[in-house]
C-alpha cells in the first residue's frame, strides 16, 4: 500500500525514519510531503495514495474526493478538528488518532508558559511564582492530568473540571474536582485549557467567563485556537488590566492584543506544543503501527468516526 506523511510541520527527522521503518519492513510504499505550500500539494499527492498519516494538516472533502484508493487516515496527535469525518465517512475513509502519545510535550509546554507568564516573559520586572497558586484544569484528559501532575510537583493546588469523568476519577487523577465552570474560573489563579474544538466548544471561552477568574489571574491555551470567543477575550483584558493571556495557537486578533497589552499576552509564532523529538517519534510510529495493523488484521481501535 502507498502511505503518504503528509506534513506542512515536519517531525524531527529520527521520528521520520522510524515511521519509514515499520511502514517498510512491513511492506508498505512511503512517500514523504513535507512543509507543502499550498492545500492543493495535498490533494494531489493524496490522490494515488492507500493510507494518510498527517498533523493537524487539512483532510477536506476536497482531500477525500480527490483520493479514490485511500482507506484510512491517522492524525498523528490527539485532536481530530482537521478532519472532515463526515466526508471521511461517506468516502468509507476509516480516521484514527493516537491519544496520549504526544500529550507530555504538551503539559510541559503549558507548565513552562505558566512560569514564563508569572515571570513577566522573563524581563526583569518582578515576577511571580506559581507555588501555592491554584491551577484549575478544564478538560482532565491525557495532556490535563499531566499538566496537574507537574504542577502539583512544582507546590501547585490543581482543580479539575471534566464533564466526562467521576469525582473518583479525577480525584485518582491528583486533582481536586470542580463541578461548574463557574466555580473553576471564579477560583484558578490559572487556568489550563484541554478541551477540544467542537460545536459545543467553539467560542465558548467568552468575556463572562474570563472576567470571573481571581486578581492577576493567567488563562494559558495550549488547546485550539477556535475555543476562545476572541472578541470577549480582548474586552477581558482592557477591562481587567490584571489578567494575562498565554497561548500556542495565536488568536487572529493577536497584532491587536500585543499592541494594546503588551506583556500581558504572549502566543507562540507557530503552534509548537507537540514539537518535541519524543513526541513527534511517540505519536508518528503509533500512526505507522496503527496503519500496518489496520491493513494486517483490520484492528479499528482508535477510530475516530465510528
Ligand atoms: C494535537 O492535537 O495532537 C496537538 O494539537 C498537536 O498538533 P500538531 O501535531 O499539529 O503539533
Amino acid at each position: 500500500m502507498k502511505v503518504l506523511i503528509a506534513t506542512q510541520k515536519p517531525f524531527a527527522a529520527v521520528a521520520v525514519k522510524g515511521v519509514r521503518e515499520i511502514l517498510e519492513g512491513a511492506g508498505h510504499e512511503v512517500v514523504l510531503l513535507e512543509k507543502y505550500a499550498a492545500q492543493s500539494d495535498l490533494v494531489q499527492a493524496a490522490a494515488d495514495a492507500n493510507a494518510l498519516i498527517i498533523r493537524s494538516d487539512k483532510v477536506t472533502a476536497e482531500v477525500l474526493d480527490a483520493a479514490p484508493r485511500l482507506k484510512i487516515v491517522v492524525r498523528a496527535g490527539a485532536g481530530f478538528d482537521n478532519v472532515d469525518l463526515a466526508a471521511a465517512t461517506a468516502h468509507g475513509v476509516v480516521v484514527m488518532n493516537t491519544p496520549g502519545q504526544n500529550s507530555n510535550a504538551v503539559a510541559e509546554l503549558a507548565v513552562a508558559m505558566m512560569i514564563f507568564m508569572a515571570r513577566t516573559q522573563f524581563t526583569p520586572a518582578t515576577g511571580s511564582e506559581i507555588q501555592g497558586k491554584i491551577l484549575g484544569i478544564q478538560a482532565f484528559g491525557n495532556v490535563g492530568r499531566l499538566v496537574g501532575v507537574k504542577a502539583k510537583a512544582l507546590g501547585m493546588k490543581v482543580k479539575a473540571l471534566d464533564p466526562f469523568l467521576s469525582d473518583e476519577q479525577i480525584l485518582a487523577g491528583g486533582a481536586e474536582p470542580v463541578h461548574s465552570l463557574d466555580e473553576l474560573y471564579g477560583g484558578s489563579d490559572y487556568l489550563s485549557l484541554h478541551i477540544p474544538a467542537l460545536p459545543s466548544t467553539v467560542g465558548s471561552i467568552n468575556y463572562e467567563l474570563i472576567t470571573k477568574m481571581p486578581k492577576g489571574a493567567t488563562l494559558v491555551n495550549t488547546a485550539r485556537k477556535e475555543v476562545i470567543d476572541e472578541a470577549g477575550l480582548e474586552k477581558a483584558l482592557e477591562d481587567r488590566p490584571d489578567l494575562k493571556y498565554v497561548t500556542d495557537v495565536a488568536p487572529d486578533n493577536l497584532a491587536a492584543l500585543q499592541e494594546k497589552f503588551g506583556l500581558r499576552v504572549f502566543a507562540t509564532p507557530k503552534k509548537m506544543g507537540a514539537q518535541t523529538s519524543e513526541a513527534n517519534i511517540n505519536a508518528g510510529l503509533a500512526a505507522a503501527r496503527q496503519i500496518v495493523d489496520y491493513f494486517a488484521t483490520g484492528n479499528t481501535r482508535f477510530q475516530v468516526n465510528k
